[in-house]
């Protein structure tokens, strides 16, 4: 048999198996992979290349032709069977992928600020606009801080009062915003108008009392303050955060340390328009905070002179406030992170 009889024999036996594989094909991937098979760069038809040399000059172009025929009737069925297999694949797609328009759809959670969060932010919004700033101070807190320039010596009983937790003898969690009053006086020259919202903590775990919980500290230093500027400056607050202009408010009589006079602030209830209910046990009233006028002892330890400088404070629990607010029973249930009840403040 001479050379060109059994190159083109060899041919016509790729050219056939193929064929047959390029029609049994069962996916374009699968076609793909034969066709690098048979067409490409170190596939069956570049073998057939080895022939070339034993042909003799004028069979050599015969045998040529005849390897592009097959390579071109090959190409053919490759792309043939491609189209077919392609638009198998797309259609089988699209079965899959069909949306039923008539189905709800899915509602995307939306995050938003903790409640507690928002009312911090609302308190610091409505006093930001009679002129008061925010100064934050840290959680652990010098003793001096805390207590000794508040007017509260050692062995007072209020150190008491507050079950505070020591880090070591002369640190504490703070057990109140007050401090930053006392920062603030250090740092920065009067006239001041500042607020101090912040975490606190005292050893204490209720339905009404949580070990870490928020307050804001107001704070304002002027040449002359007087209590009815005081209740003016709470009761436009009050007012404001309660959104009722008609809401009335009162001092009463009070202690605490840092302030002379003190007074407790108290607010008309606003769920029954001081009428009585539940929120405010029959009392119409309801309390909102401590404040006064800062106690001389205060400003020397901060280090301004009474006789120059005066000033009045007010402190506010704020999950008191958002509970108010927001008529929630529980204040554990702020610092529980339960998902049900955060998205009620949304
Ligand atoms: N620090 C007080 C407390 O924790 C609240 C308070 C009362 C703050 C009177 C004040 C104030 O600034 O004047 O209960």
């Amino acid at each position: 048999m001479s050379n060109v009889t059994s190159s083109f024999e060899e041919i016509s036996k790729i050219e056939q198996a193929a064929l047959q594989k390029v029609s049994q094909a069962q996916s374009t991937k699968e076609l793909y992979d034969f066709k690098v098979e048979f067409l490409g760069k170190n596939g069956s038809f570049s073998g057939l290349m080895k022939f070339m040399k034993d042909l003799s000059p004028e069979d050599k172009p015969k045998f040529g032709q005849r390897v592009n025929e097959a390579k071109n009737r090959l190409e053919e069925a490759f792309t043939a069977q491609n189209q077919k297999l392609a638009q198998k694949e797309i259609s089988e797609r699209l079965a899959q992928e069909k949306i039923d328009v008539t189905l709800p759809g899915v509602t995307r959670s939306k995050g938003s600020p903790h409640p507690i969060t928002m009312v911090i932010d609302e308190i610091v919004q409505i006093l930001s606009r009679v002129g008061y700033s925010v100064r934050l101070g840290p959680l652990i807190e010098k003793d001096f801080y805390n207590f000794e320039a508040l007017n509260v010596p050692e062995d007072h009983p209020a150190r008491d009062m507050q079950d505070t937790f020591y880090i070591d003898k002369t640190h504490v969690l703070r057990t109140q915003t007050s401090p930053i009053q006392i920062r603030t006086m250090q740092a920065e020259k009067p006239p001041l108008r500042v607020v101090g919202p912040g975490s606190v903590f005292r050893c204490d775990s209720d339905i009404s009392h949580a070990p870490q919980f928020h307050q804001i500290e107001g704070l304002c230093i002027d040449k002359k303050v007087s209590m009815s500027e005081l209740k003016a400056t709470l009761t436009y607050f009050t007012r404001e955060f309660f959104g009722n202009t008609d809401i009335k408010t009162r001092l009463r009589p009070s202690f605490f340390p840092f302030t002379e006079p003190s007074a407790e602030f108290d607010s008309q209830c606003p769920f029954c328009s001081g009428k009585g209910c539940r929120m405010c046990k029959q009392s119409g009233w309801i309390e909102l905070g401590g404040c006064g006028l800062v106690h001389p002892n205060v400003l020397r330890a901060a280090g301004l002179n009474p006789d120059e400088w005066q000033g009045f404070a007010f402190g506010f629990g704020i999950e008191r406030m958002a509970i108010i607010k927001y008529g929630v029973e529980d204040i554990r249930l702020f610092a529980q992170n339960d998902i049900r009840f955060l998205e009620q403040f949304l």
